[in-house]
């Protein structure tokens, strides 16, 4: 098959009249006929729990799907090239400076697994992400959480003390934007600390949720991997992309790092259709706008009833952000879920906050309603 006809254009181009004319977020909604956001739970439940992007595939990333059904009996290596190519277009980057995974979680275990060695500090921030401490087994890293500042970012001069102090080699975290806080670490002084590092030390720069920041001091560290090989930058298109349940991530880096990673991939990931959604979704720049304004009109939902019920609620550069509770937060989660709302795990040890993803604003309401029903129960 013609490389290029794998996803073709015309549907990505019919779109531009639904994002581009519309107006009014009740248009951005999906009134365009055959498309519409992602669905609600079976149970009726909005999920605000995970981070997901609540629109749901671009109407072109969905057609792509159906479309590649017919070949989802054929490895994905024939297709494969096609998403690198637009995607490395889409970057700025070489292809030799890509590898993709299924998500991004394949990528930061392939990563850690590449770069570990028995007793390697492995240094995150308290609280991060949780997946990259899960696979230091079975090297067994010398794990060090080092708790944000006060203003809720990575605290680089701890952080360097512990990667740096051993005089081993040494893998960094850093979440940027943070899960679960939604904050940023501005760039300025990564930057400082990657210019002075020595090649041992590695950085894996999770930027998972890039698109959402909104914050001059924040910028990619996409700007160290023509001369760095100790910095992989990592990203997926399970948020803005609206693709968390197909399944793409990928690493950028120097060429000889993505090679180094190569060999930890698993083969033949990602699989054919998530891949023909991925290259339409690269295409398709009106949705991410879609995304980004839905976001902020949840965003203020969030916190203008933080703000109404006196609870205090962090900045957010992200699709979800933190706020306080009063009172016991498993009982909150669970309270939540009864009244159909599932908001996001406990991340120590934060236990006296609730992480609280953006959705549609239809869904954010119910959650605001439902929260001044707890305060009106003196529950919050
Ligand atoms: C910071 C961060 N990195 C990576 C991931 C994994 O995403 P995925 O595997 O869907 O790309 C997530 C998921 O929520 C995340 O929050």
């Amino acid at each position: 098959m013609d490389r290029r006809g794998f996803v073709g254009t015309g549907m990505a181009a019919g779109l531009v009249g639904v994002g581009g004319a519309a107006s009014s977020l009740s248009a951005l909604l999906g009134h365009a006929p055959g498309w519409g956001p992602g669905k609600t739970l079976p149970d009726g439940s909005v999920k605000l729990a995970s981070n997901e992007n609540a629109l749901g595939l671009c109407e072109s990333a969905r057609q792509a799907v159906i479309d590649a059904i017919p070949h989802a009996n054929r490895y994905p290596s024939d297709y494969t090239p096609e998403l690198l190519q637009e995607l490395a277009k889409y970057m700025g980057v070489k292809e030799e400076n890509l590898i993709l995974g299924a998500g991004s979680t394949e990528i930061l275990q392939m990563t850690v697994q590449a770069f570990q060695g028995p007793k390697v500090p492995l240094v995150i921030a308290d609280p991060t992400f949780e997946d990259v401490p899960r696979y230091q087994h079975p090297l067994s890293f010398n794990l060090i959480r080092v708790p944000l500042t006060h203003t809720y970012a990575h605290d680089i001069a701890r952080m360097r003390e512990h990667a740096e102090g051993s005089r081993r080699p040494s893998i960094v975290y850093f979440c940027n934007p943070n899960n679960p806080t939604g904050t940023i670490t501005e760039s300025r002084g990564i930057d400082a600390w990657i210019a002075d590092a020595p090649e041992t030390t590695t950085f894996l720069m999770d930027e998972a949720y890039f698109d959402y920041v909104d914050n001059a001091s924040y910028w990619s560290a996409l700007k160290w991997i023509d001369t760095h090989p100790n910095v992989v930058v990592v990203r997926t298109f399970s948020k803005i992309f609206a693709m968390a349940g197909l399944r793409v991530g990928y690493a950028v880096a120097h060429p000889d790092t993505i090679v180094r990673l190569t060999e930890y991939v698993a083969k033949n990931s990602p699989n054919v259709l998530a891949t023909a959604a991925g290259i339409a979704s690269l295409r398709d720049s009106d949705h991410t706008a879609r995304s980004l304004e839905v976001n902020e009109v949840s965003k203020k939902i969030v916190h203008d009833t933080c703000d109404e019920l006196g609870l205090e609620c962090l900045p957010s550069d992200a699709n979800f952000t933190m706020h306080r509770i009063n009172g016991d937060l498993d009982t909150y989660i669970q309270r939540m879920a009864d009244a159909g709302v599932r908001v996001g795990r406990p991340f120590p040890p934060m236990l006296e906050w609730s992480r609280l993803s953006y959705g549609l604003p239809e869904e954010q309401n119910r959650w605001a309603e439902t929260l001044k029903g707890f305060r009106a129960k003196g529950w919050v």
